[in-house]
């Protein structure tokens, strides 16, 4: 049994919607989440610059005494996993875009894969995509400007509108099967996505993220290596590179959404 907790990162407050299903399914474990709000977004910086903050961030939680790292951040994961597995010595799990279980659902529609620039365009990430049975099936559509409106905590159905249409217009009246929200910051305006897609996309348009099976693979990392903790309470300590101020309130309404 080993009490100390585990760091959650994420380049802001998206993977808040990730350490929400932590404290859910792993309510026996404490955390320390940190968000590198003054840097967000990540997505539209170069592959150098993520790598340098993600860096950033995992030694901050690695000094703070964490005994493992959840990475809530797709980005990071795309941008630079390896580097940090390699360099770090505390386990470290993380989130990427859920195509494989969107690609396994029937249908003949599209799967439309949601997230940052930089997630769209990375090798890690092009490489899972080459892995699936029909890789074609996938449209990437990258999403610049919803991580800075949900960073000021905007999240109405009806308030992107306008970035949805620059986006996702192309793919008007198209049929689609699976959604795929390749960024923790979207599942907080699932609603918008899914009140636009009901407006301009046939199909099912089932949504799909990564935030479970990344909380359960963590679980299986803690067990494996003798980590786990069952005195915990769920607690969950916020931490910013931004101003605590702005960013506390935030965090702690998405976290009860
Ligand atoms: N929440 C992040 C992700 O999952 C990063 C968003 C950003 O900083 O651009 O990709």
């Amino acid at each position: 049994m080993d009490p100390r907790p585990v760091g959650v990162f994420d380049s802001g407050l998206g993977g808040a919607s990730v350490l929400r299903e932590a404290l859910t399914l792993l309510p026996h474990e404490n955390y320390i989440y940190y968000g590198d709000n003054l840097n967000a977004p990540y997505g539209d910086k170069t592959e150098a610059e993520i790598t340098a903050l993600t860096f950033r961030c995992a030694d901050e939680l690695v000094s703070r005494g964490v005994k493992a790292i959840l990475i809530a951040c797709n980005t990071a994961t795309a941008t630079c996993i390896r580097q940090i597995r390699e360099k770090l010595e505390v386990p470290v799990v993380s989130v990427e875009p859920a195509i494989k279980p969107a690609c396994a659902a029937d249908g003949t529609g599209k799967v439309l894969m949601m997230a940052t620039l930089a997630t769209t365009k990375l090798g890690r990430y092009l490489e899972l995509q080459s892995r699936m049975p029909d890789p074609g099936r996938v449209i990437n559509v990258p999403c610049p400007g919803l991580v800075d409106r949900i960073e000021r905590n905007v999240l109405a159905d009806d308030a992107f509108d306008d970035l949805f249409d620059r986006f996702l217009s192309p793919y008007h009246g198209m049929e689609i099967d699976g959604i795929v929200l390749g960024c923790t910051h979207y599942i907080f305006i699932r609603g918008a996505i899914a009140r636009y897609a009901a407006a301009h996309f046939k199909g099912a348009c089932r949504f799909y993220d990564g935030n479970a099976a990344t909380v359960r693979q963590l679980a299986r990392v803690l067990e494996e290596k003798g980590l786990s903790n069952d005195a915990g309470s769920a607690r969950a300590e916020f931490c910013t590179s931004g101003d605590e101020a702005v960013y506390r309130p935030i965090f702690n309404s998405l976290l009860s959404r």
